[in-house]
């Protein structure tokens, strides 16, 4: 047999390749390869990109201060779940408040997510990790989503501002973003972290002792009463007012909050963190969160960890939210950066008030 000249074998080759590219696609097509996935590492970009590379932070909520206290479970959690945390028991708690955005020292009066972050601790061992925010839905519902709607929204380098038609571009396509932000605009707004309500906005599945599957979220509502601030007065306000506020509530006394479990009912969307249930669902009132000391977050336990939120007791298991997993690799990037990285004090370790008021 004689070899195929060297044309020949060129041509060959061209043709494997057609058809390689061609099975492939058939492949993708066919759902037999994943097509094209964010990485965690493109989405921390992303926020690096909208807010400033700043070492040694948090890439997004990159203000906060560390809390400690308990969860006092009432036992009503222990008909949706077998997770341990839901005994008639107290459970030790670490935490973080937080406000939303990459920027360490940025003014606590502007329209942003306030945050509560916790890892309820089971006698076990076992930890429930959560990071909360005051909203009851999310502005995207999906990673892609949140990545472009990062890119649309950080600022041109030429004017230091975002580009309005992208924007417009944006919104234009992501109708439930521009929903968000018009409730945002709209809704009253706290005076305080200690009187506002955090929500888990992603659902979630409960397993009980039976190996039933309850389809939940959850919040955490204040038992300091709801006060609006005026929002015409927010900038006005000293830069850490929210951070101050708090501390100097926790120097007097600790803040309570009720954790109540909402059930989801069949057709709710439990893939959509844009979407809310209705009001009228299944309402538990499951037990009480304890906050009673606040550190700044070089002194506490919260600096050197994520919220992940796929950190789960057996008994309770991520749902079909796809904002979920990406979440979780995200979380771990952004603590892989930060943690090799030297940075500044944070806002609260330079704030002498706060200083002066920790217990
Ligand atoms: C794809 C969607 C999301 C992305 C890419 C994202 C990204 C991030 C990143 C990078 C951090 C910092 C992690 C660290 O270094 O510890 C973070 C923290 C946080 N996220 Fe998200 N997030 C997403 C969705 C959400 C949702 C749906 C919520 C609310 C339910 C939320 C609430 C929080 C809170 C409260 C923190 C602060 C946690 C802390 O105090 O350590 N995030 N997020």
């Amino acid at each position: 047999m004689t070899r195929p000249t060297f044309p020949v074998a060129l041509r060959l080759l061209g043709i494997g390749a057609v058809l390689l590219v061609l099975s492939a696609a058939f492949a993708v097509a066919a759902g037999w390869l994943p097509p094209h996935r964010l990485g965690p590492d493109t989405i921390v970009d992303a926020l690096e990109a909208h807010d400033g590379r700043h070492p040694g932070f948090r890439r997004a909520h990159a203000k906060g201060l560390c809390i400690q206290g308990s969860f006092l479970g009432n036992g009503n959690g222990a008909l949706l779940s077998k997770a341990g945390i839901f005994a008639r028991t107290d459970s030790p708690v670490i935490g973080r408040f937080s406000t939303g955005g990459g920027q360490p020292y940025a003014p606590d009066g502007r329209l942003a997510f306030r945050s509560l972050a916790l890892s309820l601790i089971q006698a076990n061992g076992e930890q429930w990790r959560m990071a909360l925010d005051d909203t009851p839905m999310f502005p995207v519902a999906t990673p892609q989503a949140f990545v472009d709607f990062q890119r649309a929204t950080a600022p041109d380098p030429k004017t230091g501002k975002p580009d309005p038609a992208r924007v417009d571009g944006y919104m234009a396509a992501h109708p439930e973003t521009r929903a968000f932000l018009r409730w945002q605009q709209e809704s009253p707004l706290s005076t305080s972290f200690a009187n506002d309500t955090y929500y888990s906005i992603n659902a979630f599945r409960f397993i009980d002792d039976t190996g039933k599957t309850w389809m939940v979220r959850w919040s955490f509502e204040p038992e300091t009463p709801f006060e609006a601030i005026d929002k015409a007065t927010l900038g006005a306000r000293p830069a850490n007012f929210l951070f101050d506020d708090v501390i100097a509530r926790l120097a007097g006394s600790p803040l309570r909050w009720r954790l109540i479990v909402t059930i989801a009912e069949p057709g709710d969307a439990t893939d959509d963190a844009t979407k809310v249930w209705p009001a009228e669902r299944r309402r538990i009132d499951v037990g009480t969160l304890v906050i009673d000391r606040a550190l700044v977050e070089e002194d506490g336990a919260c600096r050197n960890i994520t919220f992940d939120p796929l950190i789960l007791p057996a008994g309770i298991a991520p749902s079909d939210d796809p904002l979920l997993p990406a979440r979780s690799g995200v979380y771990a990037s952004s603590l892989a950066r930060r943690g090799g990285e030297h940075g500044q004090p944070s806002a609260l370790a330079k704030d002498p008030q706060a200083r002066r008021a920790q217990p």
